[in-house]
């Protein structure tokens, strides 16, 4: 099959490569830059495992094909730490023991961080519904709220303090 063309910005490197037209962005991250922190779970976009923030917007990466991100930014969950320190949203997961076996950690991850960037003192009813499309099997949603609350609190106080919010 013909191969075209792509440069797609990944975690603040450029990357180019050729692919053949069907091949899907989390195929891409996973296969082609060895990037296997995004996760697939169901390949049909249900669970959000594979979920990269692109061009600032969380998306379900095996609904898009890697043609698709060509010209883009992506953030993967290996992007979120910064200079040794852990990003608020996995310092969250962390102290409140967000994951179990952690396979959707990494997607829903990346939906939090989409999301505090959009809503930074969020209701637990909101972030309930922003983590709708993300399943987790182990199903303990309890401590994957407070981990997102976690990293709300510690956004807007790095944000007061005029830190930054990573
Ligand atoms: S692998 Fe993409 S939504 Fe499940
Ligand atoms: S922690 Fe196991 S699927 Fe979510």
């Amino acid at each position: 099959m013909e191969k075209l063309p792509i440069q797609v910005t990944v975690n603040g490197r450029t990357y180019t490569a050729e692919v053949e037209p069907r091949l899907l962005l989390v195929h891409f991250i996973r296969d082609v830059l060895d990037l296997t922190g995004t996760h697939i779970g169901c390949d049909t976009t249900s669970c959000g495992a594979c979920t990269v923030i692109w061009n600032g917007r969380p998306v379900k990466s095996c609904t898009v094909f890697a043609v698709q991100a060509d010209g883009t930014e992506i953030l993967t969950v290996e992007g979120l730490e910064q200079d040794g320190q852990l990003h608020p949203v996995q310092e969250g997961f962390w102290e409140e023991h967000g994951l179990q076996c952690g396979f959707c950690t990494p997607g829903m991850m990346m939906t939090a961080v989409a999301f505090l960037q959009e809503n930074p003192d969020p209701t637990e009813e909101e972030i309930r519904k922003a983590i709708s499309g993300n399943l987790c099997r182990c199903t303990g949603y309890v401590n994957i709220v407070k981990a997102i609350q976690y990293a709300a609190r510690k956004m807007r106080e790095r944000t007061a303090a005029g830190v930054g919010g990573a």
